[in-house]
């Protein structure tokens, strides 16, 4: 079986439908600090499968080892953390307790229990905003907010484990821009409060939630002034994980890896894709460039497709039409 903590957010349920797709038992560990138990159900919906949860922290060492002796677990997937850049810039303690600790306690568990196959959720937010872009995995690594930090802080910690023990198999996945939702539409991502995210606040926008999109700038160095991004599909990057989780069962020590598109997209091309998609328009007002971005990010995906033999498959018309079923059904 694999475990998969945070098995119940985004990135995490998309991931549970896929590894189940591919023929593999999960388990989810999840406090719902950061989602909803239904999303469990949503899960079994889907897939026509069961899937074990268990209500649990995953810093709480006694009740995670109990999960392991419960069950028959070979690997894990690990997205459970807190992810907003902005309230990382706040509540720092909060992010490196929960961010950290999960991992060290994680990782202590399943070394005692000899499970030594990990994927860990990482993001490109750990790259240095002063890199060329595309970006390559060997680039220059620094991070600005303190949710960053606890990402390259996570990798430095599972390629100290890999090396102190070489039964180690670890693969540190930096995400891109996921955006999308599954096609049935019964899960997706479900922001609390206003969306700090661009496709969330667009789908709220075409809902009549928010009357209007703030784009936050249009005087940066691209093709029409907006920022840009490697935006990608969560079901994509859900499989991405069904491959690393492959590759990483065959091979030992520790890797990073990008999971993007290999292409940018600006804020405009965004708005102009979900009107295309839906039919619906998106009434838009220019604001300020927004404190902390940068104008360009997109990935280099060569090692991804070279180790992992993986690629995305769903362009962005897919991404705003499942978006928008996800926001519409909700
Ligand atoms: P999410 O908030 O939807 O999912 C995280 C899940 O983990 C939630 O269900 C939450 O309840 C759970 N959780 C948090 N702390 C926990 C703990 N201590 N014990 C048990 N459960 C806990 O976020 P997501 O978008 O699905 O992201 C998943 C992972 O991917 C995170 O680590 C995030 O930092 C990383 N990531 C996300 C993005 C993105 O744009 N969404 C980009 C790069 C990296
Ligand atoms: N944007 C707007 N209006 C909005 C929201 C966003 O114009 O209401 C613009 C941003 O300025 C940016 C683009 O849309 O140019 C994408 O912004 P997002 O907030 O959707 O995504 P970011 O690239 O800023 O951040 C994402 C993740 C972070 C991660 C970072 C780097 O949300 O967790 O990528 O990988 F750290």
């Amino acid at each position: 079986m694999i475990l998969v903590t945070g098995g119940a957010g985004y990135i995490g349920s998309h991931t549970c439908v896929e590894l189940i797709n591919a023929g593999h038992k999960v388990v989810i560990v999840d406090n719902f600090c950061n989602s909803d138990p239904s999303v469990v159900e949503s899960i079994r919906d889907i897939t026509g499968k069961d899937v074990v949860c268990v209500d649990a922290d995953v810093r709480d060492k006694d009740k995670l080892l109990s999960v392991f002796k419960d069950y028959d677990i070979s690997a894990v997937v690990h997205f459970a953390g807190h992810k907003a850049v902005g309230e990382s810039v706040s509540k720092p303690l909060s992010y490196y307790q929960n961010n950290l600790d999960s991992t060290l306690t994680l990782c202590e568990v399943m070394d005692m229990q000899g499970v030594r196959t990990l994927i860990f959720s990482s993001s490109a937010t750990v790259y240095d905003p002063s890199n060329d872009m595309p970006l390559v995995e060997s680039a220059t690594l620094g991070c600005t907010n303190p949710y960053g930090w606890t990402k390259l802080m996570n990798e430095q910690i599972l390629r100290d484990l890999a090396t102190a023990n070489e039964s180690w198999s670890i693969v540190s996945l930096r995400y891109f821009n996921p955006i999308g939702a599954h096609e049935s539409g019964k899960i997706g991502e479900r922001p609390s409060g206003i969306p700090n995210n661009l496709m969330p606040y667009i789908t709220q926008v075409a809902a009549g939630v928010r009357d209007k999109l703030h784009v936050f700038g249009n005087d940066y160095p691209t093709a029409d002034g907006t920022g840009v991004r490697d935006y990608i599909h969560v079901v994509d990057l859900a499989q991405g994980h069904v491959r690393a989780l492959e590759y990483a069962q065959e091979s030992r020590g520790a890797q990073s890896i990008n999971l993007g598109s290999g292409t940018g997209c600006s804020v405009l091309q965004i708005i102009h894709a979900f009107e295309q998609a839906t039919g619906i328009t998106i009434p838009y007002v220019i604001d300020p460039r927004r404190p902390g971005d940068i104008a360009v990010c997109f990935a280099d995906t060569s090692k991804a497709k070279q180790l992992l033999n993986w690629q995305t498959q769903l362009d962005i018309n897919q991404m705003c039409e499942d978006a928008w079923r996800f926001e519409s059904q909700s």
